[in-house]
């Protein structure tokens, strides 16, 4: 199958839609990361979403609305809560997921078999150009083959599924950089399941309290259940061994400098680069998590293509504000450890 690569024309959007509506796939931009959409109430167009990423079945889709009305026009949840229309009011359109109880017309593909679903509206207007286009809901996960960083340009899909999928629309470069947040509103209190750029401490002044799932911050036992399914898998990996490094300015360099070698490459700030003695990927400024936030997968996915790299030592965020969410994606790069150099 040859992939086409289109634009956010009017034209093109609706070649999106007419491939969508005929149960096709398409890379989709958010202002997140880039998805795979097909129409939500397509269950056979849902499964071959599955097939092209490779995702495990047991991990279900996000469902992307283009305004909050579509929830009971398409009957997606059983209830929408108060607390659900206050998050919407506060945080749609724009990066937050929330999972509700499942209404009857989703198919059991999109939430692998639960009985609650996930619902976001992206605040990218190509994103919802083309969900209006299409006409239904979209279920989209993000658009890069299991297990490996989310996309955050066009060329990033086309990277992982170019020839699998029917097009991919080029929005530009991805504002957030990271998944959007998830949050469980089935739960008292309500949980955060997946950290992102609205963060809890903005969830909890809306809502009050909010609990924090423990498989954000922590890799979950071998006995625990992931509230959300797709927290048990590891993620976000380069093919190099990523190792996170707890330390000061000082203690990271002279760590790096003492380490140095053809196969290392550091994933820094800018601050760090003139320091160092090895090959440098910069993460911006330091303490500006939301520029940390928009190049860290693309980063991820750079040291790929440097040859000879196989180890990469990565600074370690704080976890107050956005700094959980690059955290959280931090630790299932490296396998869940985080190395303190003291
Ligand atoms: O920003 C985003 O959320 C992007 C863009 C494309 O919207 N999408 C995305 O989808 O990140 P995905 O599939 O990569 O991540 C969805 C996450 C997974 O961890 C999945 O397990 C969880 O949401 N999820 C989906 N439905 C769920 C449900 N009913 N209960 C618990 N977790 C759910
Ligand atoms: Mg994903």
């Amino acid at each position: 199958m040859e992939t086409l690569l289109l634009t956010t024309s009017e034209e093109d959007i609706e070649k999106a839609a007419s491939i969508l509506k005929c149960g096709g796939l398409v890379g989709m931009p958010t202002e997140t990361v880039y998805g795979l959409a097909a129409d939500a109430l397509n269950g056979s167009a849902v499964s071959s979403v599955f097939k092209a990423k490779g995702r495990p079945a047991d991990n279900p889709l996000i469902v992307h609305i283009s305004e909050t009305a579509d929830i009971e026009r398409f009957s997606l949840v059983r209830e929408f809560p108060e607390s659900a229309k206050k998050l919407a009011a506060n945080f749609w359109p724009g990066p937050l997921t929330m999972i509700l109880p499942k209404g009857d017309n989703i198919p059991d593909e999109v939430t692998a078999g639960l009985d609650s679903v996930a619902i976001r509206l992206p605040s990218h207007e190509g994103a919802r150009a083309l969900i209006k286009a299409a006409d239904t809901p979209l279920a989209a996960p993000s658009a890069n083959l299991s297990g490996s960083p989310s996309p955050t340009t066009a060329q990033h899909v086309l990277d992982d599924l170019a020839g699998r999928i029917g097009a991919v629309i080029d929005g530009g470069d991805c504002e957030v950089g990271l998944e959007s947040t998830v949050i469980t509103l089935c739960s008292t209190p309500p949980t955060l399941l997946r950290p992102g750029k609205v963060t809890l401490e903005e969830l909890r002044e809306v809502l009050g309290e909010v609990a924090l799932s423990s498989a954000v911050l922590e890799k979950l036992s071998d006995t625990e259940e992931a509230p959300s399914p797709g927290m048990k898998y590891r993620h976000y990996a380069p093919k190099a061994k990523v190792y996170l490094l707890k330390a000061s300015d000082e203690k990271f360099r002279d760590f790096i400098n003492t380490n140095a070698a053809d196969s290392v490459a550091a994933l820094c700030y800018e601050s760090d680069i003139p320091h160092l003695n090895a090959k440098c990927l910069s993460l911006g400024e330091k303490g500006n998590y939301d520029e940390e936030a928009q190049k860290l997968f693309a980063a991820l996915r750079e040291i790929d293509t440097i040859p000879d790299i196989t180890t990469v030592y990565a600074r370690c965020p704080g976890t107050e504000g956005v700094g959980m969410a690059i955290y959280n994606r931090l630790i299932r790069a490296a396998g869940f450890e985080v190395t303190e150099l003291e």
